[in-house]
């Protein structure tokens, strides 16, 4: 199929019922959190902390395939705490990502994530220098799928249990 249809569509009163309708398969549920929930964190993390979040439906056509959320963080500039994490500051967070069992295998995350990518150069919520994300250790097509858009994997913010860090310069 012909990934030039892809696109990114945000998420609306239309569409929010198809997107939370996408599902990734049953071993891969540890991956990713299930669309509905990203969702709820989506409106917590705007009501409760007043970031910006920014959730899109992945479109074949006029197909609703896949999820990807994305989040920013000016960090201690807000009045937080400094963090060791200094790539958490002024940053943009690929928070969630998935295309639904359906239709992985197909193009459409690599495509997805080249959008989303382009989505983040344009710096929406403000200057950045890093976009970052996190993934299981043992995800090896998320983590090869980042690393050839350049994600290098930063172990030494990894810890025991928890996702590994991994950054792109923008
Ligand atoms: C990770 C995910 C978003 C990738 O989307 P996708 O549409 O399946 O991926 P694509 O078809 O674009 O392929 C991307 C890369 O994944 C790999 N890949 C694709 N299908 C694969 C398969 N069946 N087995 C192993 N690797 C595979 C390939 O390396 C491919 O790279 P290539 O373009 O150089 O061939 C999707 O598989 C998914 O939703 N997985 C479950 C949830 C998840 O892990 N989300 C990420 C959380 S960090």
């Amino acid at each position: 199929m012909d990934t030039k249809q892809i696109h990114l569509e945000k998420v609306n009163w239309d569409n929010f019922e198809a997107i939370i309708n996408l599902h990734v398969n049953k071993e891969q549920r540890d991956f990713v959190a299930s669309n509905k929930d990203s969702l709820v964190h989506a409106c917590i993390r705007m009501i409760d902390e007043g970031k910006r979040v920014f959730p899109f439906g992945i479109y074949l056509d006029k197909k609703p395939v896949g999820f990807i959320m994305v989040t920013y963080d000016v960090g201690e500039d807000d009045g937080e705490e400094p963090s060791a994490e200094w790539f958490l500051r002024n940053s943009y967070f690929i928070w969630r990502f998935m295309i639904d069992k359906r239709y992985q295998g197909n193009g459409y995350g690599r495509e997805a994530m080249r959008l989303v990518l382009e989505f983040i150069r344009t710096f929406p919520a403000g200057a950045a220098k890093y976009c970052w994300l996190s993934y299981e250790p043992t995800n090896e097509r998320a983590k090869k799928l980042y690393q050839s858009f350049g994600f290098r994997e930063l172990p030494e913010h990894y810890e025991d249990g928890e996702e590994m860090p991994a950054i792109l310069e923008l």
